[in-house]
């Protein structure tokens, strides 16, 4: 039993290294239709656990993110895009390839829970197919892109659009996020959704319906900006979540529109001959002179001339202390003087402790020799603390 369990495993393990890991798959489809191809989750789960369904029966449900990009260039081409939610969500490429050729697109799955990867290869061949003549584009604002691209839902909306059309021949030739198209992020509420714009296609001419977008009257109701509803007997959204907005939509008529302009010509890459090289010649000297008086003899002169204003004011007219003292009336100068020495006085007291105290507390005192007084016998206040006839400075008197 154990003998046989493992050959199942080893071929099971060769199997998946040969065909598992090199998952090729191919598509062609034709220029001008919507492709859509939905990255399911469960066809990587299998990649990453090949064995647990069936070696230990285990079923896991891992949650993945999707890088894709054409193979050997950092980015998907023009005209494919991806989209995905969430990672326990299924990935979509989806896009519309304009001209014929081949893209080989590699898709790697990151496991979110072991940070394994897988790789598959998807091979995009486009065949030339001639453009529908007829198109119209349709905003369906109650849907998001992922909730659009599976398939089921695309027949939903398309059934609704050939009634409207009137036509079983119609094709959806492009699906776009109204993000894409400068629409804005909606609020995370709900019933606010992105929006989502459908193109489609058909060989045959609009109906009536799709006609009276073109009327003045259409026009002319859409831009008061009231909400339109789709004109009577014309409404045929079965599913309120696949309804249109009548306002939005847009008939567009390949026929009618002009050929594209011819290309330019290409040249044959090689200018003409022109005659030999003629270098120019140098050019004429220059003089410098008046540009350096202006730039530094001027400024230097005018620096120079307030140098010797400033000296002047400075040193030229100071009076000098002796002349200002003369000057000055002798018991100003003799109260200015006093409230110096106080100060002083104040001064050393703040600095040290043991200053002696100020001379002034003294009951009597001479402040320029410092002689003290005997203190007065009377405490009397009529008696004056410096008597007049004693004052040894009544030359400090104001001069005549
Ligand atoms: C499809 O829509 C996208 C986004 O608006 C645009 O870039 C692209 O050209 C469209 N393709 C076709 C074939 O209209």
């Amino acid at each position: 039993m154990a003998g046989y369990r493992s050959w199942v495993f080893f071929l099971t393990v060769c199997a998946v290294s040969l065909f598992g890991a090199n998952a090729e798959i191919k598509v062609t489809i034709p220029v001008g239709k919507l492709f859509t191809y939905e990255l399911l989750r469960e066809t990587f789960q299998n990649d990453f656990e090949p064995l647990s369904k069936l070696y230990a029966g285990r079923l896991y449900d891992d949650p993945m993110v999707f890088k894709c990009n054409r193979q050997n260039f950092p980015d998907l081409p023009e005209w494919l895009r991806f989209t995905q939610r969430h990672p326990y969500d299924n990935g979509f490429l989806y896009g519309t390839p304009t001209s014929p050729g081949k893209s080989i697109i590699e898709i790697y799955a990151i496991n979110k829970r072991s940070y394994e990867a897988a790789r598959h290869i998807l091979v995009i061949k486009a065949t030339a197919e001639k453009m529908l003549p007829y198109q119209a584009e349709f905003f369906i604002k109650l849907r998001e892109i992922e909730k659009v691209l599976p398939s089921s839902v695309q027949d939903e909306i398309k059934q609704d659009l050939q009634k409207l059309w009137d036509t079983e021949a119609l094709e959806i030739v492009n699906i776009t996020n109204a993000l894409d198209r400068g629409g804005r992020v909606p609020l995370p509420l709900a019933g606010h959704f992105e929006g989502v714009y459908v193109k489609v296609g058909s060989e045959q001419y609009f109906s009536d319906c799709l006609l009276r977008v073109m009327t003045a009257e259409h026009q002319k109701q859409c831009a008061t900006g009231a909400k339109v509803k789709v004109p009577g007997g014309c409404n045929f959204c079965n599913i309120p979540s696949n309804c249109i907005t009548w306002c939005k939509t847009e008939l567009i008529d390949l026929t009618k529109q002009e050929p594209a302009p011819p290309a330019p010509t290409m040249g044959s890459g090689v200018l003409e001959d022109g005659g030999d090289f003629d270098p120019p010649e140098s050019p004429p000297s220059r003089d410098f002179f008046p540009d350096y008086i202006v730039t530094v003899i001027v400024p230097l002169i005018l620096a120079i001339v307030l140098c010797l204003l400033l000296a002047y004011i400075m040193f030229g007219r100071r009076e000098g202390v002796m002349k200002r003292n003369a000057k000055t009336n002798q018991i100003q100068l003799y109260h200015h003087h006093t409230i110096h020495g106080n100060s002083d006085e104040l001064r050393n007291m703040a600095a040290e402790r043991g200053a002696p105290p100020p001379l002034s507390t003294l009951p009597m005192f001479n402040s320029r020799t410092g002689d003290r007084a005997p203190p007065l016998q009377s405490d009397s206040p009529t008696i004056p603390l410096i008597m007049a006839q004693h004052d040894p400075y009544s030359d400090t008197l104001p001069r005549k």
